[in-house]
């Protein structure tokens, strides 16, 4: 009797103290297969606002410090973050850029004006060699996108014999009199971009038969073989991956994929509650749907894999800080925007075995970038931190994970309060990011690691005292980086607790 009654005490308890899950995650180290692309790191740059003039570009003449033009802190904070790749020239700029306006000498080059983006005077001083230049000087491959929208199949095709052909050829030769005797090896070429939209507002049909007619006079020359990027649809559009990938998957190298996060109402990028903050991740974790029902569609048509699927615009849309240039998308970035940066690179590294490059949109000034300038100072937000922890997945292989966790609840409304993603590195290293999306709990993970001795565990840590806490000109240093010491190992489990709204990132030999 007595025991029956303390089992309806228990019972009873049980249903009044909800029990907390466990946060549980298992590593099977030796069991990894995929390698997380480096590209899946990549970065997108566009004739908009500030991005390119005033972010990369100064000119040779400048005070700010700078080599042939290019600004050296920039590059510096770039590299320093190991950047794979960068888009450009845009973006819905791509498809009404003309780029023989750009070379030359830059005071004989034509001006334009960039209709999308606030409509100023482009002067062109910026184009290929510039690009070219800069992607050297960053020591990362260029990804060109090519003008599908209101270009020609004859111009797009020079632009590659201008770029990548060595014989004696009209485009080498006209390259060779501008100052650049050998070819630059090129190997990804959009063919487009957003071509349902501002890219000429096309069906998925007829870009489909515009994709092929233009990949086809898109050469290899010499041994530079060409990566093809078809011009992939839009969010949810999965009839423009179908008819894609039914008539051209064997045209194409990969397909892009654009999606924005809680881009559309206005909303400040600095000044949010709590239910905008869980509304942006909400949102953010549609990626993960998107590239799931994208990737069933291509596995129909191409199930060894071989086209890549490439989200190369990606990041939050916010208002633009106020007084300034509407069409300049200028927006700050606050510790939410690394929370959103890491959650979105884990859902990447998860789909490594159809996701082969991606590009957060944009690298400066615009939209989510990880670098802010004004003249000659420069910041590095919270989203460049983000990037910081998560270059040691760049080219690792992904670590197949066994994952429970906890809730994070808002007015009824629940989402996982931990994102994870682990990989091993040529060295062996182990390393985990982890992201506490709750805002007011710490999180403990036990961590057992299956197949690998480890040693030693040591970590790096981003997290503010508030989710809007970000950086200015005057505090560059409000959110970033700092050493981790709450990792304990004990017997190949590893104990952490991550403290409320924090990125994480753990190397473990
Ligand atoms: O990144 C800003 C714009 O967003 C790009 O130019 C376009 O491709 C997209 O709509």
């Amino acid at each position: 009797m007595k025991k029956v009654f303390l089992y309806y005490i228990v019972a009873l308890l049980g249903m009044l103290v909800p029990v907390q899950a466990q946060n549980k995650l298992i590593i099977n180290a030796d069991q990894g297969k995929e390698v997380i692309s480096k590209h899946i790191y990549g970065h997108f740059s566009e004739h908009l606002g500030h991005c390119i003039y005033g972010g990369y570009w100064v000119g040779e003449d400048s005070p700010i410090p700078n080599t042939r033009g290019i600004r050296n802190d920039v590059v510096k904070a770039l590299k320093n973050i190991s950047i794979p790749n960068l888009r450009w020239p845009g973006g819905c700029f791509a498809d009404e850029y003309h780029w023989m306006d750009g070379i030359g000498p830059r005071s004989q080059r034509p001006k334009m004006v960039n209709t999308h983006w606030g409509g100023v005077v482009e002067d062109n001083s910026f184009g290929t060699h510039e690009f070219l230049d800069l992607c050297e000087q960053l020591g990362c491959e260029p990804y060109i996108c090519g003008n599908v929208g209101s270009g020609t199949v004859e111009e797009m095709s020079k632009w590659v014999e201008y770029i990548t052909s060595d014989g004696d050829s009209p485009m080498a030769n006209l390259r060779k009199q501008n100052g650049r005797e050998k070819p630059w090896k090129v190997k990804f070429w959009g063919v487009g971009n957003e071509n349902w939209g501002c890219g000429g507002n096309m069906t998925a049909e007829f870009y489909t038969d515009q994709y092929r007619r233009y990949a086809t006079y898109c050469r290899n020359y010499g041994d530079n073989r060409l990566y093809k990027i078809a011009g992939g649809p839009n969010r949810n559009d999965y009839h423009w991956t179908e008819t894609l990938m039914k008539s051209a998957a064997g045209q194409m190298h990969a397909l892009s994929l654009h999606y924005y996060t809680g881009s559309g109402n206005n909303r400040s990028a600095t000044q949010f509650d709590e239910t905008d903050y869980f509304n942006t991740i909400h949102s953010t974790l549609y990626m993960d749907e998107l590239i799931t029902r994208h990737a069933t569609i291509m596995d129909k048509y191409d199930p060894q894999k071989r086209v890549g699927l490439i989200p190369d615009e990606w990041g939050v849309w916010y208002s633009v800080e106020p007084g300034t240039n509407p069409g300049f998308l200028y927006q700050q970035n606050t510790l939410r925007d690394a929370i959103v940066a890491a959650t979105n690179l884990n859902i990447f590294n998860a789909h490594a075995d159809r996701v082969k490059m991606t590009n957060i949109a944009q690298t400066i000034n615009v939209l989510q970038a990880v670098i802010l300038t004004d003249h000659e100072k420069m910041l590095l937000t919270p989203t460049y931190w983000a990037f910081y922890l998560y270059k040691v997945h760049q080219d690792a292989t992904l670590l197949p994970v066994a994952f429970s966790c906890n809730k994070y609840e808002l007015n009824g409304r629940k989402m996982d309060a931990i994102s994870v993603s682990a990989s091993k590195d040529a060295a062996g290293k182990i390393h985990i990011t982890l992201v506490n999306i709750d805002p007011n709990k710490e999180q403990t993970i036990e961590t057992e690691l299956r197949g690998a001795a480890v040693k030693n565990v040591s970590g790096q840590v981003l997290t503010s005292a508030h989710l809007t806490d970000h950086n200015t000109f005057d505090k560059p240093n409000t959110v970033t980086v700092k050493a981790f010491n709450a990792a304990k190992l004990s017997k190949g489990t590893v104990s952490v607790t991550l403290p409320a709204k924090s990125v994480v990132m753990l190397e473990i030999e």
